[in-house]
């Protein structure tokens, strides 16, 4: 084979890296301009734009908890249009004592998180159902693989707060009880999925009903 074969071959047969994020953008920014009614002109007016456009404030201070003690604030183009095309966004995560981040994945980012205070039993699983957990501390990060389960539960005495990366704009989130319990799927195919009762399944669709959690 020729080094020019040799060379397509490989190309096209050991691409076991691929490299995926969001698309590059084409232009410095693009400011989502929410009140655009078009997609044809998703951007702000590049002259109208300022400073402000890059800076989001909403994380400074930690949300408000949940009934599982996580108070998670997204920082992703839908609150923070300045980030549309940069194929980023972030989360701020607050745990109480023995706060739990629910089983959840982000169908459209990889994400790597840095524990700026407490301790934090943190993992995900693959898909042959291994799973890769630890408390990690302080000052460590972990990373959740693209669109796998993962979770995170308190260990220490104190509040915690993660701070996570994604590599997409928009990561999306979908918590695996609320996808499951709280869609409305058919009661009967949830019993026989689960070997759950009619009684079960009607406490637990109360629990993750969609206004909650
Ligand atoms: C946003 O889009 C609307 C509708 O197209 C337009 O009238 C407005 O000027 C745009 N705003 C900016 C800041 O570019
Ligand atoms: C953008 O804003 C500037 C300053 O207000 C204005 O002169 C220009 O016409 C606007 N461009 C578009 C495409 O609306």
């Amino acid at each position: 084979m020729s080094l020019a074969l040799t060379v397509l071959f490989f190309g096209l047969f050991h691409s076991y890296v691929t490299l995926a994020s969001d698309p590059d953008p084409v232009n410095d920014f693009c400011v989502l301009n929410r009140s655009s009614a078009t997609t044809s002109l998703p951007c702000k007016n590049s002259s109208l734009v300022t400073v402000e456009d890059f800076v989001f404030s909403g994380i400074k201070f930690r949300g408000k908890f949940s009934e599982t003690g996580l108070a998670s604030i997204p920082v992703n183009v839908n609150v923070f249009p300045g980030l549309n095309t940069l194929g980023m966004s972030m989360v701020r995560a607050d745990f109480d004592v023995g706060g739990v981040n629910v089983p959840h994945f982000h169908p459209r980012a990889t994400e790597i998180a840095v524990v700026l205070e407490g301790k934090i039993y943190s993992g995900f699983v693959d898909t042959q159902n291994r799973i890769f957990a630890k408390v990690i501390e302080k000052g460590e990060v972990m990373v959740f693989p693209r669109g796998l389960v993962h979770f995170q539960m308190n260990v220490g005495d104190t509040w915690a707060t993660i701070l996570g990366s994604f590599d997409s704009q928009n990561p999306g989130l979908q918590k695996i009880p609320s996808a499951v319990f709280g869609s409305n799927i058919k009661e009967e195919l949830l019993e026989k999925a689960f070997g759950l009762t009619p009684k079960e399944i009607a406490k637990l669709r109360k629990r993750f009903a969609p206004h909650r959690l």
